[in-house]
């Protein structure tokens, strides 16, 4: 007899029967932040995360009001934009939510389709069709809202040889840090607003054929002094996964409140990577000044050997080293996972990042909710947010 499920599982295959895939949606195709000053940003994600330079927009391309770098790292494309104005949206933007992510880029075979199949399911338009062209092909690209003033951008590539876009040229550097071995966007996570989550819920089903497969309450995610609520969706072919918070009533402020504050809207919360070697990637993003949460208590990692049971046997990592450089450990009925996460990346307490290595778990590290929440509380202590 098939065993039952716990919430910390989920079954692919009842993924694919749920999600109404019109959309098909390749991969991320791209992650766009909007930044107070993009050559600095690129610097340091160079520098610190080992992206490496891939291409340029800007004065020198044509460009009156905007410039943007785009960096990259095996499967992963981010693009840094600033304003080079005081009339910009960009600006606003940035003025508003402090630097943050704008656009979430999908890569799907049908920019067209995707925009028209959304927009009569009832999203609102950001971008109409357009199709964009140079040398090396032509890139058609259309895009909707979601949460807050974030953006879904449809990209359909098939037709385009070049390195990013039509826009764009190569980004020749003579600096290049090496990579720390990030590979892909594992998910991305949100922050909703209060009371707000069965309608983004309903919004990722409705509009773009998401399945919700995981949804955890504050019951189960919370601390002495605060909660969260969070529902995770995925496309049909899990490729694309977005988990979304709420804040939850605690007896003090959560982070996700916190984030609301200071991002003045809802947003990207997280951006969760993926590396196959979590201990040589952490290691290096250590030394290259990447600021982690702390580590939870010693029996953290002394709890480990009974809350793994089998999966022990196939585990490499050593558990003093995981302790070392405050790397989490989950499990479900498939594997473990191994994960950690780094404090906010810009001034703001809002967006930050978490490396994470599946070794067969499917999960989102339920397991560590608590003790990764006791550490952004002792953050928010400090900060004075709690
Ligand atoms: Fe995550």
């Amino acid at each position: 007899m098939k065993k039952e499920l716990k919430n910390t599982e989920y079954s692919l295959e009842k993924i694919f029967k749920e999600a109404k895939d019109f959309l098909p949606l390749l991969g991320t195709d791209y992650i766009e932040f909007y930044v107070g000053n993009a050559k600095q940003a690129a610097h340091f994600y160079k520098t610190a995360f080992g992206f490496q330079s891939l291409a340029y927009a800007g004065l020198e391309t044509g460009l009156k009001d905007r410039v943007s770098y785009v960096l990259k790292q095996d499967k992963i494309r981010i693009v840094l934009t600033t304003a080079l104005n005081s009339k910009s949206a960009i600006g606003e933007h940035v003025k508003k939510h402090g630097d943050g992510v704008k656009v979430i880029a999908l890569w799907v075979d049908d920019a067209k389709k995707a925009y028209e199949e959304t927009i009569k399911r009832g999203a609102k338009s950001y971008l109409k069709p357009v199709t964009e062209s140079d040398e090396f092909g032509e890139v058609v690209k259309s895009g909707i809202f979601t949460y807050g003033e974030t953006v879904h951008l449809f990209i359909e590539r098939k037709n385009y040889k070049g390195d990013f876009l039509p826009g764009f040229i190569k980004w020749k550097s003579e600096y290049n840090p090496s990579s720390v071995g990030l590979k892909f966007v594992d998910h991305m996570v949100g922050n909703v607003g209060w009371g707000e989550m069965n309608t983004w819920v309903k919004w990722y089903e409705e509009v773009m054929g998401f399945v919700n497969f995981l949804s955890f309450d504050d019951k189960q995610i919370h601390t002495e002094y605060s909660a969260l609520m969070s529902k995770v969706m995925s496309n049909g072919n899990g490729r694309i996964k977005f988990p979304l918070n709420e804040p939850a009533k605690g007896k003090k402020k959560s982070q996700i409140e916190e984030y609301l504050d200071f991002y003045e809207s809802p947003g990207v919360q997280h951006i969760a990577i993926a590396t196959d070697d979590i201990i040589q990637t952490v290691r290096k993003l250590r030394t290259r000044g990447i600021e982690f949460l702390s580590a939870p208590p010693k029996e953290y990692y002394t709890a480990i050997p009974s809350r793994l049971g089998e999966h022990m046997k196939i585990m490499n990592e050593n558990i003093d080293e995981l302790e070392e450089l405050a790397i989490l450990v989950d499990a479900d009925e498939e594997g473990y996972l191994l994960q950690i996460f780094t404090k906010p990346v810009e001034d703001r307490p809002t967006l930050f990042f978490e490396i994470i290595q599946r070794m067969g778990a499917k999960g989102f590290g339920a397991g560590n909710f608590k003790a990764l929440f006791e550490s952004i509380e002792r953050e928010q202590q400090n900060r004075g947010t709690l």
